[in-house]
């Protein structure tokens, strides 16, 4: 993937802090910091940073004598980053071809993102090849799909009516679902995987619909199915997921994380 046809618009990556941030994103940025042991004084890269909540807590956890960089691929989350906290070092780059010195970071974090990546094992070797010897590089990534209590059911209702091809659109998020070989491919890029587990989270959206439409419209999927396919996956879903609707009308289901510690070997 070029940088070229990863750009968001704007309008998107202001929704995406806005929204997805507190309602997903910003749960998992204490765990992957602990995960890394990020400590005052410390240098750290965090990798496809988006609009940065892990930058913001390992910033406020390395203190004024530390460093820290988010680099993204994407301008306009960069531009959202930046706006909430000009203070930290903000760098556009792909994952794959990071643009720093080797042994340059304590730690590297890479917060729901590695799934994303189009060469998953280049991203991990650049991730050793900037962490310092002995330093560390912590994963966070979406479990299994079949763990997923309302993602699995959503997904299997919407191939009935899109066809068994809609399937792989709607699981890119979940492909590096399978633990041990994420641990593996982590071990492969010739850093030693020191703690590999799952931890259950939440997901939350303001409604049924809304997590139907996130689902479906930010695919491809949304092309291929017509208005009123559209509108029976969405009152089929209301009835499937009833029981992750709470009392105001919002939706929270349980999300299975895998998160992958690593160091880079001394000398
Ligand atoms: C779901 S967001 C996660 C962002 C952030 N880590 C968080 O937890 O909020 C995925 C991010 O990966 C970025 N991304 C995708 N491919 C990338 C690549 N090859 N190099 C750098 N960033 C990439 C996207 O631009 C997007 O900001």
């Amino acid at each position: 993937m070029s940088s070229e046809t990863f750009q968001l618009p704007i309008e998107a990556a202001e929704a995406y802090e806005a929204a997805f941030v507190p309602a997903f994103f910003a749960q998992w940025a204490p765990m992957i910091c602990d995960l890394a042991r990020v400590a005052p004084g410390q240098s750290v890269l965090d990798v496809a940073c988006g609009t940065g909540i892990v930058t913001r807590t390992a910033a406020d956890r390395v203190g004024p004598e530390g460093e820290v960089v988010g680099l993204d691929l994407n301008e306009a989350m960069l531009t959202v980053a930046r706006r909430v906290r000009p203070d930290l070092t903000w760098r556009q780059g792909d994952a794959a071809a990071l643009p720093f010195p080797d042994r340059s970071f304590d730690a590297v974090l890479c917060q729901m993102a590695l799934m994303f990546f189009p060469d998953r094992p280049a991203a991990l070797q650049e991730m050793a090849r900037v962490a310092v010897p002995g330093g560390s590089v912590a994963l966070a990534v979406p479990g299994r799909l079949d763990a997923q209590a309302a993602f699995a059911p959503l997904f299997d209702m919407v191939v009935r009516y899109a066809g068994e091809e809609a399937r792989a659109l709607l699981s890119a998020y979940f492909v590096c679902g399978d633990l041990d070989e994420l641990a593996a491919l982590v071990d492969s890029a010739g850093l030693d995987v020191s703690v590999a587990r799952t931890e259950l989270g939440t997901y939350r959206a303001p409604s049924v619909d809304e997590f139907v439409r996130t689902e479906v419209e930010s695919t491809p999927l949304a092309e291929r199915i017509t208005e009123d396919e559209y509108a029976r996956i969405r009152g089929d879903a209301r009835d499937l997921l009833a029981a992750f609707v709470a009392p105001d009308g919002s939706f929270i289901a349980p999300f299975e994380v895998n998160l992958v510690a690593a160091r880079r070997a001394s000398g």
